[in-house]
């Protein structure tokens, strides 16, 4: 094949050598997906490599582009399918005739998704962990299948000089679809969108360009007190004369960057409330919250059964976010102690354990790299340690510093099982044993995978 380069290995029998052929950046292949990996995507095989192809299922065959060669394997997104899997489900939602971005597996049958999920925890615990003899308890299924995120982070762009309100087509960061109605939101959620958009569009305001750096209207983020029925908005744009906007909240946002995260006025709520295993809680926007509410206290749930908790325990709520964990755990336990990076997140916190009238927790704004060794001081040996920490897991230091808690318990929140493996199995040669790990499907038709872990001191 021109211009790719070649290697060879020996496959199966003596003397057999097989042809493997790197592919090219840009170039096009027509694959047969086999399975899944974690991340989501479909793994196939070309010319004896494996492809991970981005935005296909088992059993589909696709024309992809290779997007990244790599020496052992190669990435690639699907362009076309050519033939649907038969095992597909028609998608069931669709923006513009796309399927939606935020439910990439929605072409799954349910029942396979959570096989995968449970499937992909084992897998990244024995084979990334090297760990074993733990019990590996049948996922959760999730309560609701659509309309399920209390979250939703929408994009603006522009089309024939009118605002649209929606996602970026899979893989474009410069083209948006528009949504009308997105089933991973509820029919409140969507009405609220469209109402910010239909007010863009009657005040003919522009959607900001990051390629000319011009223009006004960057995203919307709906948030959603599942409990409270309470929806908070909150726009973001540029700098810019323009009426007042029909939001809660506004940021806004100098230069090209694509975050959403700047100054804030406020124009309604400042702060959403919900309630969650009985607790009411008020959340500001910057603030860590579980993005389906229902789930999260099937997750709290199993933290506190892992916990075992007796009445008279120390537990540390590493990550604590805005504290619902341990105020969740402090009525079966002697005291909480959370730590948390973001402030306003601990403030949230200190407002909510008065707010139930909970009076042995407390809270410490500090990162965990440099705070756990001062709250262990602070506070003295924990009976139990929690943590939950971001997709990214936690260093190897921070292992470390959980471990001179020397806590009999460690009960760990995990999103990302491929960063959970190795944290455990170095937990494993500090002298704790993995038991139990229950996956919990907080995210169904997309491949996130939430677990709880329970590693016990030998
Ligand atoms: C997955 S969230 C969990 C929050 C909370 N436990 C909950 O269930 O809502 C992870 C939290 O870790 C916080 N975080 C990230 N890096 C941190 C660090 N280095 N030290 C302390 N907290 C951190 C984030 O702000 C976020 O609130």
């Amino acid at each position: 094949m021109e211009g790719a380069e070649s290697t060879e290995h020996r496959a199966g029998g003596e003397g057999a050598v097989a042809e493997r052929t790197r592919p090219r950046r840009g170039e096009e292949l027509e694959l047969e997906i086999e399975t899944l990996v974690y991340g989501g995507r479909g793994l196939a095989r070309s010319s004896g490599y494996v492809v991970f192809v981005a935005g296909a299922l088992p059993g589909d065959r696709v024309r992809a582009e290779v997007t990244k060669p790599k020496r052992a394997f190669a990435e690639a997104r699907t362009l076309e399918l050519l033939r649907p899997s038969p095992d597909r489900v028609p998608d069931s939602c669709e923006h513009e005739g796309e399927p939606c971005p935020g439910a990439p597996w929605q072409g799954l049958a349910y029942e396979r998704q959570l096989a995968h999920k449970q499937e992909q925890v084992d897998d990244a615990l024995r084979r990334i962990g090297g760990l074993d003899g733990f019990e590996l308890e049948q996922i959760e299924p999730a309560a609701q299948r659509w309309r399920y995120r209390n979250k939703l982070e929408y994009s603006f762009g522009e089309r024939e000089g009118e605002p649209v309100l929606g996602f970026h087509a899979r893989g474009r960061w410069d083209v948006v679809v528009g949504v009308e109605d997105c089933r991973l939101a509820s029919e409140r959620g969507n009405e609220v969108r469209n109402e910010v958009r239909d007010w863009a569009r009657a005040e003919t305001l522009s959607a900001y360009d990051r390629r000319s750096r011009r223009g006004i209207l960057r995203n919307l983020i709906v948030r959603e007190g599942r409990r409270t029925a309470q929806i908070q908005t909150r726009l973001v744009t540029s700098p810019g004369r323009f009426p007042k906007p029909p939001v809660d909240l506004h940021t806004v946002i100098e230069g090209p960057s694509g975050g959403t995260d700047g100054p804030t006025g406020v124009l309604g709520a400042e702060r959403l409330a919900e309630e969650l295993c009985g607790l009411r809680l008020e959340l500001s926007h910057g603030a860590f919250f579980q993005t389906n509410t229902e789930m999260a206290e099937r997750l709290y749930g199993v933290v506190h059964e892992f916990a075992g908790l007796r009445g008279r325990e120390r537990v540390f709520d590493l990550y604590c976010g805005i504290g619902t964990i341990g105020l969740t755990l402090a009525a079966d336990a002697g005291e909480i102690w959370g730590l948390e990076i973001i402030p306003e997140a601990i403030a949230d916190a200190e407002r909510n354990a008065e707010a139930n009238r909970i009076t042995n927790a407390r809270f410490v704004a500090a990162n965990a790299r440099t705070g756990v060794g001062p709250l262990l001081e602070k506070a003295g040996r924990p009976d139990v340690v929690v943590i939950d920490p971001p997709r990214s897991g936690l260093s190897q230091k921070i292992v470390r510093r959980v471990i001179e808690c020397e806590a009999p318990r460690i009960v760990y929140v995990s999103c990302n099982p491929t960063t959970l493996a190795p944290n455990a199995a170095q937990l494993g040669e500090a002298g704790y044993r993995l038991r139990r790990v229950k996956p919990v499907d907080m995210f169904p038709q997309t491949p996130h995978i939430e677990c709880v872990a329970l590693l016990e001191r030998e």
